[in-house]
């Protein structure tokens, strides 16, 4: 596997590729991998024939007092991790690489990205999309990879690329769990121990509450919703963000009929963990 930090590397190796006739697999990423990381580059290795994984903590989906500084990075770590799980060209650039110094054009979605995240993170999407957007433009690829774990990015830039035609079909890959059910993510390094032995019961709270909601029939949801918000909260120590029932576009609903996923954000001390469930996991889209 090659390491590279320019555009132009990128793209002289992705010409390369395809002159072997190999299709192109991107998986977008801001490193210090875990197992999640790793299941995603194997699934793009499994549907292309050269990987490309984008290693870039992109400080334009940071919002003024997040983590952006003390964002987890271990570049030799992740390389070797890359590596193991199959991945062909790593693209790691400056952000002086990524944007010019007067850049003034932005990618924004108006409608999938208004809530949740969304809501509580003002930029954060625009952010996201803008980077996503200049990673297609620079490797041009057939498939790219996202995890579910961040199921309101995956359908944001789902709708993207729908909407300004990219030729790159968006794939998204199941959420890797630890064994006590834990979302992995490269946040969950900021949790103490304590926070860590609480924050399993943020996934059990809305796995049950999933299971509630496909027996609720019709009716409304702000009950059971509260009642979960309130379970989480007792049983972690922290305090939730988000706990919303959403509809495909990630709209709110208030009807358990309408529901297709719930999707939670909780502060558990200065870490901000987000989780979500399938209500109805045979009718996913996203
Ligand atoms: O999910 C992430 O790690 C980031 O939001 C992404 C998609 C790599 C864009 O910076």
């Amino acid at each position: 596997m090659l390491t590279v930090e320019t555009k132009k590397q990128v793209r002289e190796a992705v010409t390369a590729a395809r002159s072997r006739g190999l299709s192109i697999g991107l998986v977008p990423t801001m490193g210090y991998f875990h197992e999640g990381h790793l299941s995603l580059i194997r699934l793009s290795r499994s549907m292309s024939g050269y990987t490309v994984v984008s290693l870039f903590v992109n400080p334009a989906q940071f919002g003024p007092g997040e983590d952006f500084e003390r964002y987890p990075r271990d570049l030799q770590r992740d390389a070797a991790l890359a590596v193991s799980a199959g991945a062909d060209l790593l693209f790691a650039p400056e952000p002086s690489e990524m944007y010019a110094p007067d850049a003034s054009t932005y990618v924004i979605e108006e409608a999938v990205s208004a809530g949740l995240c969304g809501a509580s993170r003002p930029g954060h999407f625009r952010g996201v999309a803008t980077v996503v957007a200049k990673l297609f433009g620079i490797v041009e690829p057939d498939v790219a990879v996202f995890g579910r774990k961040d199921l309101q990015q995956l359908a944001v830039i789902q709708r993207m690329a729908r909407d300004l035609d990219m030729r790159v079909r968006i794939v998204g890959a199941p959420i890797v769990r630890e064994p006590d059910g834990l979302a992995m993510s490269s946040r969950n390094v900021y949790l103490t121990a304590e926070e860590r032995a609480r924050a399993p019961h943020f996934q059990r709270v809305l796995s049950g509450l999933a299971e509630q909601v496909r027996q609720a029939g019709p009716g409304r949801l702000a009950d059971i919703l509260d009642a979960a918000r309130r379970r989480i909260e007792t049983a972690t120590g922290g305090r939730i963000d988000y706990l919303t029932a959403v509809d495909r576009d990630m709209a709110a609903v208030s009807q358990a009929g309408e529901c297709m996923y719930i999707a939670a954000a909780l502060f558990l001390g200065r870490t901000r963990l987000i989780d979500n469930v399938a209500v109805r996991p045979e009718e996913e889209n996203v």
